[in-house]
Parts: structure tokens; C-alpha cells; sequence
């Protein structure tokens, strides 16, 4: 049994917003959904400071910077991008790349090769040739580096992923994970665009693959079935093989799903309640055994703490390991990443879902 993403154990019971080292000084790359939504979490740690967001637009940036607190606000402006101005501000430490998939290899180098430590929104590039790129780069001018699969790091998945290893459930032979939600109909949303790296896989893949992986370790093949709207994947159904069983994951970009996930094993199940990818709380049921020894079976319910929405544990640990001058996180290494982009690009194969990116 696999306890590769639960390991080494992060503390469960710790603040992650104290300081555990030197303040670091952030840049937000992108003033999209996401950046908006991450930046609080990254500001509540005491041990760093909000020093600047890049943006294509001046206007942009500085609503943004008035908005969340930020320092400086670089926008494109003669002849230079924002992105460029803000990696030329020495007090920036770390870069949180919130661009869309498609950009994420030219944002992350170019931040690489200035300098600074870099965590860059899931899905990490749009193909595992791209990741090697960065991860290259990164070693070359050792900066850390780590894809923001934020799931990871939340405690709910901690302490689960630790009950599975310690047997709770018995073997963990199958396990069921959807994720899914009505996505803007806009055809030039992120989503829906190839330059973007648009599609299902590199948007939820990394969430559904989560317990999966977790709870059986990384899948020896898989096959996905899926339907498409203009080159994108919109809706489809991974099965994935593992040592000990199976998987069943699905994703939607048309319809609202429950986001739950369910693993089973041979003494008991886990029903993680939505959202499956962050949970709040989860109902552990064990199956008793009625006719060996006549002990009944139970079910418990179990909550999980939770700071700020969610992105604060992911945070504390690319801020712990850069204290320290390590390159990746064990929890979310790069390893991981590169295996997750294979797979994605096996994948893609199989559906025929090509991106510009992939050409190159
Ligand atoms: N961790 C999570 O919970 C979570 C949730 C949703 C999305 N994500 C990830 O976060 C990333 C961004 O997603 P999002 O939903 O925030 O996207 P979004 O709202 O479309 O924002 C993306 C931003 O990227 C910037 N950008 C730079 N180059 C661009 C280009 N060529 N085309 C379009 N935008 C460009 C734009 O900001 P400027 O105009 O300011 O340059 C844009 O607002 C993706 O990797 C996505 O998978 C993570």
C-alpha cells in the first residue's frame, strides 16, 4: 500500500500561518478567478509579504493590487510585460503562476530564470516535455519549484490518506472520484481553448486522480472514454488499473456533479463528502463482522480543520521548504508531476485531444 502522498507526514495539528522562517516576498502572476481567490491565503502567513501582481494590463494590475493589498502593480508598459517588469523587482521572492495551462511553461521559465522560486497553478504545463523543460531550469538555477495541487496539503486528505495506510479500511481494492461543473459557455474562456491548454484532464485531472493515488498508489495503465466540443475534452470517464484494484474517475466541464469519492477496501469504505478534492468531513464505515464473531459494524463521521479557503497549507509548505533551500516538496514532488503529465498525455492520445503547445 502507498503512502507516497501522505509522506513525510505534514503536522496536522500546527497553525499553518505561523512563521517558520524568513518572510518571502510574493508576486501573483495573472489577475484571473483563481489569482483572486489564492492571494488572501498567501498573505495570511505571517512569514510572507504580498509585494506585487503582473498582469497584460496596467489597469488590471492596479485594481487588483487595491483590491487584495499588493505592493506594486507591473502591467505591460514600453515594450515590456508585466510579467518581465514584476520578475525585475529584486524584494520579489517567489512567483505564483495563475495563468492559464498553455502559458504556465513560459511563465515559470522565465521566473526560473530570474531568480525566483516558483509555484505554478495545476494542471503544472501542458505536456510532460514542457514540465521537463522547467524542472531542468530549475535544478540549473536551484529554485524551488512545485505544482499547486493544493489537494494535497489539505488536512481532511492528510489524515485520510494516513487511516488508509494504517489499514482502517483493510486493502483498498476500488475507488469511484467525480468532479465536475457547468463551465462558462464563452468560447474564449481558458477552458474551451487549445492555446489555453483548455479541456477536463488538465483541468480536474489532478483532483480526481487524488485518492486513486493516495490509496493505491500511481496507476499501472488507464483508459479514458470521452466526449469533445471543439478539440477539448468536455466530459469523460478514466479507468485506471493499480496493483491491488481499480479506479473509476469521471469528470465534467457541462454538467454539476456531487464531487464526491468513495474508496473501498476489504474491511470498511470512506466517503469523502464534497468537495471530494478540499473536503470538510468524511464518514468512515466499517464493515464489522457478523459472522465470524457477530460484532456489529459502525460509522463514523469525522471533520477536518480548515484555514482560510483552503490554499493557506499549500502555501506554508512551498514557504517551509524555500526556507530552508530545498528545491521540491516530497508531498507534491516533481516526480509526481512529471508522471501525472505522462499519463495526461497518454491520454490525450487516446481521445485525440491535441494542443499548438504540443507541436513544439
Ligand atoms: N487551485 C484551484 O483551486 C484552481 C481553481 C481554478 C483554476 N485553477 C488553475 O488556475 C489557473 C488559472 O485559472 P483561472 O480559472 O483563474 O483562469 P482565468 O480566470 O481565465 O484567469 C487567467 C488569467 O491569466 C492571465 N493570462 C495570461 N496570459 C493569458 C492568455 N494568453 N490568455 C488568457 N489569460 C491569460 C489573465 O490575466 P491578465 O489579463 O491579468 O494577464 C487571465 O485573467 C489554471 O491553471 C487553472 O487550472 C486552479
Amino acid at each position: 500500500m502507498t503512502t507516497h502522498i501522505a509522506a513525510p507526514l505534514l503536522p496536522l495539528d500546527a497553525d499553518p500561518r505561523t512563521a517558520t522562517g524568513r518572510t518571502l516576498g510574493w508576486g501573483v502572476v495573472s489577475t484571473g478567478r483563481i489569482a483572486r481567490k489564492v492571494t488572501p491565503d498567501i498573505a495570511s502567513l505571517e512569514d510572507s509579504r504580498l509585494v506585487a501582481v503582473s498582469s497584460r494590463s496596467q489597469e488590471k494590475a492596479d485594481a487588483f493590487a487595491r483590491d487584495v493589498g499588493a505592493e506594486r502593480a507591473y502591467g505591460d508598459a514600453e515594450g515590456h510585460s508585466g510579467l518581465d517588469r514584476m520578475l525585475a523587482d529584486p524584494e520579489v521572492d517567489v512567483v505564483y503562476v495563475a495563468s492559464p495551462h498553455g502559458q504556465h511553461r513560459d511563465h515559470a521559465l522565465a521566473a526560473i530564470r530570474a531568480g525566483k522560486h516558483v509555484v505554478c497553478e495545476k494542471a503544472f504545463t501542458v505536456n510532460a516535455g514542457e514540465a521537463r523543460e522547467v524542472f531542468q531550469a530549475a535544478r540549473e538555477q536551484k529554485v524551488f519549484v512545485m505544482e499547486a495541487v493544493w489537494t494535497r496539503f489539505q488536512p481532511g486528505v492528510q489524515r485520510l490518506l494516513r487511516l488508509i495506510a494504517d489499514g482502517a479500511i483493510g486493502e483498498v481494492e476500488w475507488v469511484q472520484t467525480d468532479l465536475g461543473f457547468a463551465a462558462p459557455e464563452d468560447p474564449e474562456h481558458r477552458i474551451w481553448r487549445q492555446d489555453a491548454g483548455g479541456g477536463a484532464l488538465l483541468d480536474l485531472g489532478a483532483y480526481v486522480m487524488l485518492w486513486p493515488w493516495g490509496a493505491m498508489g500511481f496507476p499501472s495503465g488507464a483508459d479514458i472514454t470521452a466526449r469533445l466540443r471543439d478539440g477539448v475534452d468536455e466530459l469523460s470517464s478514466i479507468t485506471g488499473s493499480y496493483r491491488g484494484g481499480v479506479a473509476q474517475m469521471q469528470m465534467s466541464l457541462v454538467s454539476s456533479c456531487p464531487s464526491t469519492a468513495t474508496i473501498s477496501g476489504t474491511k470498511g469504505s470512506i466517503r469523502v463528502g464534497a468537495p471530494m478534492h478540499s473536503p470538510r468531513s468524511a464518514v468512515v464505515s466499517l464493515s464489522g463482522d457478523a459472522q465470524e464473531s457477530g460484532q456489529a459494524g459502525s460509522e463514523e463521521t469525522l471533520e477536518f480543520p480548515f484555514t482560510g479557503v483552503g490554499y493557506v497549507y499549500e502555501m506554508r509548505e512551498a514557504t517551509t521548504r524555500i526556507q530552508r533551500g530545498d528545491l521540491e516538496s516530497p508531498v507534491m514532488c516533481w516526480d509526481d508531476t512529471l508522471r501525472q503529465m505522462e499519463l495526461f498525455d497518454n491520454l490525450r492520445r487516446q481521445i485525440g485531444v491535441r494542443y499548438p503547445n504540443d507541436a513544439a
